[in-house]
């Protein structure tokens, strides 16, 4: 369900508009600081951002006392997330004091959330701008420069930024996040992200393609196509996503799926490696399976959050599959591609859930064995249906006990399927420098394990064989070798 945005600019201040050409002299010398949080897409989004503002003239820092606007891309999918931000945000507040020209905004899911209670109530901000109203941007902040408060919370039926060319801050030059979705119609009933993100919508492939294109030209070799649900992305010329089957002929004949799109980024180069993130298990088809198999450059590495393995609390979640069901998404992903790693979101201490119901997620982690685990505690937020209509009723001793046994299950887990790895050669796109040495270099297997390995010659961006000697839970430790 879609629901009304508030777009709050002062009426008085119409007719006072300058255009961009004078925005652009105006902004000329202005920094701006942005600072995300949360998902991945959040930290594509922020990229987003820079370029917009870019574009009005700004130019980005690192350093915030260097900063005249400062952003925060916010997360509100649990609520210790809001609180990191909320204190993050009395920091800024208590450096504005001494720069009280300075201009400080909340983007991203809590600004889409909260609204303009972020200034009315809790008077933290002087700028609030939800996920589809960046381009909205440079007009907002000119608000703010003539005194106002400015906010612009409405979420769009189209808007996917397809052809804004994102630049990127602070990452490796070597991988890169692509969005090709934007919002969420999945209605998990935990999930406050189809509230903050509104509904899913596909992006043009065509820029997709020359985004994917760019970023190898420019030495990338890796891209991660990002979306909520990633599998349920279809194109036939924009708008709201529909199901296939509703689409007229013509455009079933002209509609790009995610296996067909996959496919279409795959070919831009062999030496270009694909990732993707998330899928939804109900949503990964075959094609896609296939399609992974069919293609070395896509990484045989799969997200797919399970969030429980009891049938019971899957169906409070609305995940619309069965442990049953996900089982055999796994053993048919382990049909077609043998060596493929699966990593998983679980949360514990669902609404009523059973110490039985419990076990079961540990038993669905004993089938799987993830390589890559991301575990929570149920944390409830604001108007989800979880929040409506069932109760919070897991203690939160209790909660922290079950997380604490899913993170230790999860350990073993990870180190088994690392050891599983000793004694094999992987090939390893190289990422940088080790944290742990200057002597070494890291990068991942196309299975999405990290591995540290002494840097010799070797350059960021290529690609070389590695040879696993040992590992720890996180990561492989190995030499290069030539096969
Ligand atoms: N409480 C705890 N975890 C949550 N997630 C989403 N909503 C909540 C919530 N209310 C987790 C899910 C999702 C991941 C991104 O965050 O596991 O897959
Ligand atoms: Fe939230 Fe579910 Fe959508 Fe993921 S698929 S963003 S958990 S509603």
């Amino acid at each position: 369900m879609l629901r009304e945005g508030i777009k709050e600019i002062d009426e008085s201040r119409q007719g006072e508009a300058i255009t961009i050409d004078q925005a652009v002299g105006k902004n000329k010398n202005r920094k701006v600081y942005i600072e995300s949080y949360g998902c991945q897409m959040n930290f594509a989004d922020s990229e987003v951002v820079a370029s917009i503002l870019t574009k009005d003239g700004y130019s980005t820092t690192k350093e915030l006392s260097e900063a005249d606007l400062i952003l925060l891309n916010t997360c509100s999918i649990r609520d210790k997330a809001e609180q990191t931000i909320r204190k993050r945000l009395s920091n800024f507040n208590t450096i504005k004091k001494n720069k009280p020209e300075m201009v400080i905004g909340v983007l991203g899911c809590m600004a889409e959330r909260l609204k303009s209670k972020l200034i009315d109530e809790e008077k933290l901000v002087d700028l609030v701008v939800g996920p589809d109203a960046y381009r909205d941007l440079p007009n907002l902040v000119n608000e703010v420069d003539h005194g106002h408060k400015a906010v612009n919370v409405i979420l769009s039926k189209e808007e996917t930024y397809a052809e804004i060319e994102p630049i990127r801050m602070g990452g490796n030059g070597v991988t890169a996040f692509v969005s090709i979705t934007r919002g969420c119609d999945n209605m998990c009933t935990f999930c406050v992200v189809p509230f903050t993100r509104g509904r899913e919508r596909s992006r043009d492939p065509k820029s997709i393609v020359n985004e994917a294109k760019q970023l190898f030209e420019k030495g990338y070799r890796e891209v991660t196509l990002l979306g909520q649900n990633v599998d349920s992305y279809l194109w036939y010329g924009g708008g709201l996503k529909k199901e296939f089957k509703n689409l007229s002929e013509k455009e079933q004949a002209e509609s790009v799926s995610f296996a067909q799109l996959m496919e279409m980024v795959a070919q831009i180069d062999p030496l270009l490696r694909v990732r993707f993130s998330t899928s939804h298990p109900k949503d990964l088809t075959d094609d896609v399976i296939n399609t992974i198999a069919k293609y070395d450059n896509i990484c045989n590495y799969i997200h797919l959050p399970v969030q429980s393995g009891s049938n019971r609390i899957l169906e409070l979640m609305n995940r619309g599959y069965t442990k049953e069901w996900y089982k055999k998404r796994i053993d048919k992903i382990w049909e077609i591609i043998p060596n493929c790693s699966i990593s998983s979101d679980i949360i514990t201490g669902f609404c009523s859930e059973t110490e039985e119901e419990h076990q079961e997620t540990l038993d669905m982690m004993r089938y799987v064995r993830y390589q890559l685990g991301y575990m929570f505690k149920y944390s409830e937020r604001p108007n989800t249906v979880a929040q409506r209509k069932f109760e919070d009723d897991i203690p939160e001793a209790i909660k922290q006990r079950r997380l604490e046994e899913i993170i230790a299950l999860h350990r073993e887990n990870a180190h088994f399927r690392n050891n599983e790895m000793v004694g094999k050669i992987f090939e390893v796109l190289i990422e940088g420098v080790s944290k742990k040495s200057d002597q070494e270099l890291y990068g991942r297997t196309p299975q999405n394990a990290v591995a540290v390995f002494p840097k010799e010659n070797h350059q960021v961006g290529t690609y070389i064989n590695v040879l696993i000697e040992s590992c720890t839970t996180g990561t492989l430790i190995g030499k290069v070798v030539n096969a």
